[in-house]
Parts: structure tokens; C-alpha cells; sequence
């Protein structure tokens, strides 16, 4: 395992801690939120963990959490969460977030709002002075308007682009089957006021900027890991 994978690893594990027997437990997506999937399914395993349910946050999640024998729960069965889960893209030092990455932003807010306690696992190179200096924002749109909410990001200096699935001529559909536009708008001087104009619009479903919902951002550094918490 290169460096890289191994710091990711140790976040996730070190944020798995936060559960506790008998949690309803918000499970992110992507390539860090793994090894914490790992790590629940082996001390489910071992009886260190017991009367957990997990809500994912993506098909993907949900397909891995299965094959890991994770015990899978719905908003139907359970309004509240005790604890998430999750990845990001890129953090600020107010542990403001872009997500999105990996297209699953609009269930992952839904998670987020849901729960008691978001927290953030990742490695360093996440960490940046100011949100979109090293990600552009991810903006889940209605298909039907995308051409609209292409023009409407341009007139507040966005640049779109719509994701496109590596190697074919065809956009990402994402788990709502909807599209998601890759908006650069360069460092974004004040990141509550543009999400405020995005949520806006009838063609934007959600947005990647997650701001004030982490309450912990646990990041394994080279030198060992370092916990932010929300003040
Ligand atoms: C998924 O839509 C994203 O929000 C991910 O949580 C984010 O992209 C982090 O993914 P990695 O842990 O793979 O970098």
C-alpha cells in the first residue's frame, strides 16, 4: 500500500472509534470512506461491534457495505443518525467542505443534515487555505435544465463543465438520475453567499459546498494524525 492510501487508511480507522454499539451509522462514499468500511465490518465481525445499522450514502456504498456483511437500515426505519462517516474533496480551516467528488454529494447532504455528528476522514492534500483554490464545485442538476443552469453559473463566474464518464461520449447519471456540472469558480471569496445563489434555482438539485456541517475532520498527515473540531 503507497503512502497515500496508507494515511487514508488511518483516518478511517481512527473516525470509526466514534461508533458505538447499537448506532445508526451514516456511511459515506468514496476511496477513504473504505478502509472505514472495512474496519466496521471487522469488528462486527469479531463481536467488538454490536446492533449497528448503516444508511449509505451511494449505490456504490450500499453494494460494498452488502458484500462486507455491513447491516444496511433506511430513513423509513430511522429519522436520525448518530454518527457519519464521510470524505471530501477539499477543507477549509472553518472545516468547510466541497464534496462531490465522486457524485454522490446530493444523498451525502442528505446524510449530513440527518446526523448528530459529521465526520470528515482524509488524507493531507485535502487541506486548502480557501474552498475551490484546489476543486472545482460538483452542482447535481436536473437533466431537463442543464443547459440553463450552465448559462446561470457562467453570470456568476463559474466555469461548467458537465462530468462525463471516463471514456465514453455519455454524462454521468447519478443515483437520483440526474447530471452533475464541474463548476470552477476559482477560490471562492465567500462560499455561504454562493451557495445562497445556487440554492436558488429550480434546475440545481443540491450543490458540493457542505458548510457548517462537520463537526470533526479527522486528516492522517506524514507526521501522524491531526483532529479538527468544530468550535
Ligand atoms: C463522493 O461524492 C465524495 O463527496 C467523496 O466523499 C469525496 O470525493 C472523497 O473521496 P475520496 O475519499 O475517494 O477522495
Amino acid at each position: 500500500m503507497d503512502k497515500k492510501e496508507e494515511l487514508k487508511k488511518q483516518a478511517a480507522e481512527k473516525a470509526v472509534e466514534e461508533i458505538q454499539s447499537g448506532m445508526v451509522v451514516g456511511l459515506g462514499t468514496g476511496s477513504t470512506v473504505y478502509y472505514a468500511l472495512q474496519k466496521i465490518a471487522e469488528l462486527i465481525k469479531n463481536g467488538q461491534l454490536n446492533e449497528i445499522v448503516g444508511i449509505p450514502s451511494s449505490k456504490q456504498t450500499e453494494k460494498l457495505a452488502d458484500e462486507m456483511r455491513i447491516p444496511l437500515t433506511t430513513f423509513e426505519e430511522h429519522q436520525k443518525i448518530d454518527v457519519t462517516i464521510d470524505g471530501a474533496d477539499e477543507i477549509d480551516k472553518y472545516l468547510n467542505l466541497i464534496k462531490g467528488g465522486g457524485g454522490a454529494l446530493l444523498r451525502e447532504k442528505i446524510l449530513a443534515q440527518a446526523s448528530k455528528k459529521l465526520v470528515i476522514v482524509a488524507d493531507e492534500s485535502k487541506l486548502s487555505p480557501k474552498l475551490g483554490t484546489r476543486w472545482a464545485v460538483p452542482i447535481e442538476v436536473i437533466k431537463f435544465a442543464y443547459p440553463l443552469e450552465m448559462e446561470f453559473v457562467k453570470t456568476l463566474a463559474g466555469e461548467p463543465e458537465l462530468r462525463m464518464y471516463d471514456n465514453l461520449n455519455e454524462p454521468v447519471i447519478t443515483d437520483e438520475g440526474n447530471y452533475i456540472l464541474d463548476v470552477n469558480f476559482g477560490t471562492i471569496r465567500n462560499p455561504f453567499e454562493l451557495a445562497s445563489k445556487l440554492e436558488s434555482r429550480a434546475g440545481i438539485v443540491e450543490h458540493g459546498l457542505f458548510l457548517h456541517l462537520a463537526a470533526k475532520v479527522i486528516v492522517a498527515k506524514e507526521e501522524g494524525i491531526k483532529i479538527f473540531e468544530k468550535k
